[in-house]
């Protein structure tokens, strides 16, 4: 059976990500795409021919879907998520959950009053060296995760998420975000606590371009991480350790976009490489999309009150910059 999808929002990772990953299977198929801008729609509609494409959430709704993924940017989540689950649609949101904790808690109510299943696009768990490393870490046999140092940087410039209106948070939600759920899948623990320091701090307008920040899991785990927008042009840097008891795990680019990676594991049998098999983890994050629409039940992970919480944390991030690194304690329960 194929799987219809209907996308809000036709920009880079629509045009980068989504539709390759769609066009790569036979039973997802891209039915309908909405934007607000008429340039954005022509694109997409020139690479994926005879879809219905328009500016009309109403005509864009009606369409049959099986699923919408919103993918605008984070201050529109939340109205065109509620739209859909609204209309008892399967939702899958784009990372971060929203701009806001109330645009998050707004569409965790509609995924509740719906009934439909509802996700978060944290498409970096599917990615075939995360997975690896969460999966020895778990096994045990490096002994217990203690640590986890994180860089994710990029560049963004003059763009929404430069925009505090647009955005919500800027590094932080961005790309900070990543070196989070990452540690809390190794942690396999809720954060606690959590400082920070960035620039700029407590702006109205502008969002962080540069965070350094450390999240808690209770006293004895914590991630250490720094994210910024500041790298030149066409640069990213996604790299990560983890320190545990007996060895270290060094992981680099497996936030990237595309499916790569790469693990070293450094313990008493010296160094190795893991080379798992690469998987788009787009295409993973459509499959597992389909298996809930389908009436499997959303992991946890990648469930909205996941999505609603890791909300909460980058936003005490956020908080904790604007206070000069105060470091505040975090509730928000059990992990998952
Ligand atoms: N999971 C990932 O790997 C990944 C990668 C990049 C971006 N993202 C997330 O995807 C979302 C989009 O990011 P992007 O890089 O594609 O941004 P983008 O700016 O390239 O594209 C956003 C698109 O949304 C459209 N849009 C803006 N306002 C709209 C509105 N009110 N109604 C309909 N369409 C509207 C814009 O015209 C644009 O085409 C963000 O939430 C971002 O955080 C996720």
């Amino acid at each position: 059976m194929t799987f219809r999808i209907g996308i809000v929002g036709a920009g880079f990772l629509t045009r980068r990500a989504l539709l390759p990953a769609i066009a790569a299977a036979d039973d997802l198929r891209l039915v309908a795409v909405l934007d607000s801008d008429e340039a954005a729609l022509r694109a997409v509609g020139a690479e994926v021919p005879g879809i219905w494409s328009g500016t009309d959430v109403r005509d864009f709704l009606r369409t049959p879907l099986d699923g919408v993924h919103v993918a605008t940017p984070n201050r529109r989540h939340a109205e065109y998520a509620c739209r859909a689950l609204a209309r008892g649609i399967p939702t899958l949101v784009e990372k971060p959950l929203a701009d806001t904790v109330a645009g998050g808690q707004w569409i965790l109510r509609a995924a509740t009053a719906s009934g439909a299943p509802a996700m978060v696009g944290y498409m970096s768990r599917y990615n075939a060296y995360n997975r690896a490393v969460v999966e020895l870490v778990r096994s045990g046999r490096l002994g217990a995760p203690r640590s986890i140092a994180a860089c994710h940087l990029g560049h963004r410039e003059r763009d929404w998420r430069n925009r505090r209106a647009e955005s919500g948070l800027g590094c932080l939600g961005d790309l900070a975000v990543y070196p989070l759920l990452t540690a809390v899948d190794v942690f396999d623990a809720a954060p606690t606590a959590c400082r920070a320091t960035g620039y700029p701090a407590g702006d109205r307008e502008q969002t962080e371009i540069f965070v350094e920040a450390t999240v808690w899991f209770g006293e004895e785990r914590r991630l250490q991480v720094e994210s910024s927008f500041t790298e030149p042009p066409e640069t990213g840097i996604s790299r990560y350790t983890v320190v545990c008891e007996r060895g270290l795990l060094v992981v680099r680019n497996s936030w990237a976009m595309d499916s790569g990676g790469s693990v070293l594991v450094c313990d008493e049998r010296g160094r190795r490489w893991l080379r798992p098999e690469p998987v788009d983890p787009y295409l993973a994050q459509y499959r597992a999309f389909a298996a809930s629409a389908a009436g499997q039940p959303v992991p946890v992970e990648v469930g909205v009150a996941r999505g609603l919480r890791d909300l909460r944390v980058l936003h005490a991030l956020e908080r904790s910059v604007a206070n000069g690194g105060v470091r505040l304690a975090l509730t928000g329960g059990q992990n998952p």
